[in-house]
């Protein structure tokens, strides 16, 4: 069997590298329009950072794995077509800031459609509006009377960071679709190391809005936890005990209750929207507006946490050197996308900040590419380490909850700083107590002042 998966980024990568590595019968073919990400796949540097996925494409890659610029060939190829392509927020038109922008959907559909000569299945792994099975099949469908095509749905649930751990037990794989021979094919591939039991089946649309809905499950619990955390910082509660409190109530379960300073990701925002599009467009204002208030929620917490670092350090920060440490959206990761990080500088440098930004992954590049105009050479200096970034600066701004950033010499490090030495904690990773006994004012999300000195 021959599969061909069209986009080699952070889900077409490690999705096809497992297939590969627990399938090695099956040859599998990831193309990509970006010449420089398939050189990346194919180089002894991958071009996304994810524990444990290395092993697992040099264990195969030139084996049964396979980086390719030619797509055409491997749909050709292929009698099983992935469709793993970036679905983003339209910025334009119709349905802009909300709406998923499905351009590159349809290009791989008709692509398809204008050169298969066999028989496929075509796979919707992308995360895409329900009902796009529909608009994919009429594409397919006017494309070539010789082929025939089934569609169907099957999402991908992993978190970056934790990419291989979720695919190798993840704990559930959704399939969708409406010819069952089809769908068993596909769940006999992943029967291989899954067990079966875990091997959902659905219809195509259910299957397409579990995911959207999954999604916004698991963004509302964060923006839950965070509007508690206003609350808590108001009242002297602590954030942590309340979720833990509520997190041992097998009803409501522990994860996803970690206050931050605002979930970041390509997907989450970018995910309830589309489903707030959708809503708004069958006529659904409430339920629209009850999802929008996630994103919300969100925007109103990476804005909290600006501002009170401004707050506290006496209304202004201009001229005033805050370390940054962490940029990624989260740990063990390289991606930034809508990294609230991005939205706390960029605030903090419209307050003429100085920032000493450091992340152990991800580039000068890629920061001053997110940061855009209002960043300059003159007003962020990256830096080689959380120390170095901290070295003279009147705050430490924690944004990624990379675990070196609980593990470093703090009474080295406030003995560097102007005083008094700030300290804002924005993933909660840090003792504050021990922190405060040094002598460093610390804050914490959702967690009370520290009494007045
Ligand atoms: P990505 O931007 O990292 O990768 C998409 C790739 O598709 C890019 O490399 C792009 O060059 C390529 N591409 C676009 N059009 C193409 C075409 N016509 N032919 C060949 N290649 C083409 O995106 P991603 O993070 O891998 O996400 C892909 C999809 O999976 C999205 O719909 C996303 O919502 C969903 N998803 C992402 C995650 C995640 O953790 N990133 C998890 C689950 C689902
Ligand atoms: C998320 C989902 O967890 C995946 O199941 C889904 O497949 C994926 O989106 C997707 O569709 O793209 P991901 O965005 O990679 O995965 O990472 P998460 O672990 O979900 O974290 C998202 C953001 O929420 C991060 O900024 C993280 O720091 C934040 N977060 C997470 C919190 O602030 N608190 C939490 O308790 C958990």
């Amino acid at each position: 069997m021959k599969i061909c998966c069209i986009g080699a980024g952070y889900v077409g990568g490690p999705t096809m590298a497992m297939i590969a590595h627990q399938c090695h019968d099956i040859t599998v073919t990831v193309v990509d329009v970006n010449e420089t990400r398939i050189a990346a796949w194919n180089s002894d540097t991958l071009p996304i950072h994810e524990p444990g996925l290395d092993d697992i494409v040099k264990g195969r890659r030139g084996q049964n794995l396979f980086f390719d610029t030619n797509v055409d060939k491997a749909i050709l190829e292929g009698d099983i077509i992935f469709i793993c392509v970036g679905t983003p927020t339209k910025t334009f038109g119709v349905g802009a800031g909300r709406a998923a922008d499905l351009r590159y959907i349809e290009t791989c559909a008709r692509r398809i459609a204008s050169i298969a000569t066999t028989d496929k299945i075509i796979v919707e792994k992308s995360t895409i509006p329900v009902r796009t099975a529909n608009s994919i099949k009429r594409i397919l469908k006017a494309g070539n009377a010789q082929a025939s095509f089934e569609v169907l749905s099957n999402p991908e649930f992993l978190a970056e960071g934790t990419a291989i751990e979720d695919l190798t037990e993840p704990d559930r794989v959704l399939i969708g679709g409406e010819c069952d021979d089809s769908v068993e094919k596909l769940a006999s591939i992943y029967a291989r190391w899954i067990p079966r039991e875990r091997v959902l089946t659905t219809n195509l649309w259910s299957s397409e809005l579990s995911k959207l809905t999954a999604n916004a499950f698991l963004a509302q619990r964060i923006s839950s936890i965070n509007a508690i955390s206003a609350l808590c910082e108001a009242t002297n509660a602590e954030v942590d005990e309340v979720a833990h409190a509520i997190g041992t109530d097998s009803r409501i379960g522990p994860k996803f209750l970690k206050a931050s300073v605002g979930f970041g990701g390509s997907c989450f925002q970018k995910d309830i929207l589309n489903l707030v599009y959708l809503c708004e467009h069958y006529g659904l204002q409430e339920v629209a507006d009850y999802w929008e208030q996630v994103v919300k929620m969100n925007d109103y917490q990476k804005r909290r946490f600006y501002e009170r670092i401004v707050g506290t350090m006496f209304n202004t920060v201009s001229s005033k050197t805050i370390a940054i440490w962490g940029f990624a959206f989260k740990k063990d990761t390289d991606d930034t996308r809508e990294s609230a990080a991005i939205a706390v500088c960029q605030n903090l440098l419209g307050e003429q900040a100085q920032l000493n930004i450091f992340d152990p992954q991800v580039s000068k590049e890629r920061i001053f590419e997110d940061l855009g105009s209002i960043a300059n050479d003159d007003n962020v200096h990256i830096c080689q380490s959380a120390e170095e970034a901290a070295s003279g600066a009147h705050a430490i701004a924690i944004l990624t909850e990379w675990d070196t950033f609980a593990e470093q010499d703090f009474a080295k490090i406030y003995d560097y700083m102007p005083k008094p030495a700030f300290f804002f904690d924005g993933r909660n990773i840090s003792d504050l107590e021990k922190l405060r006994e040094i002598g460093f004012e610390a804050y914490g999300v959702g967690q009370g002042r520290p009494p007045a000195v």
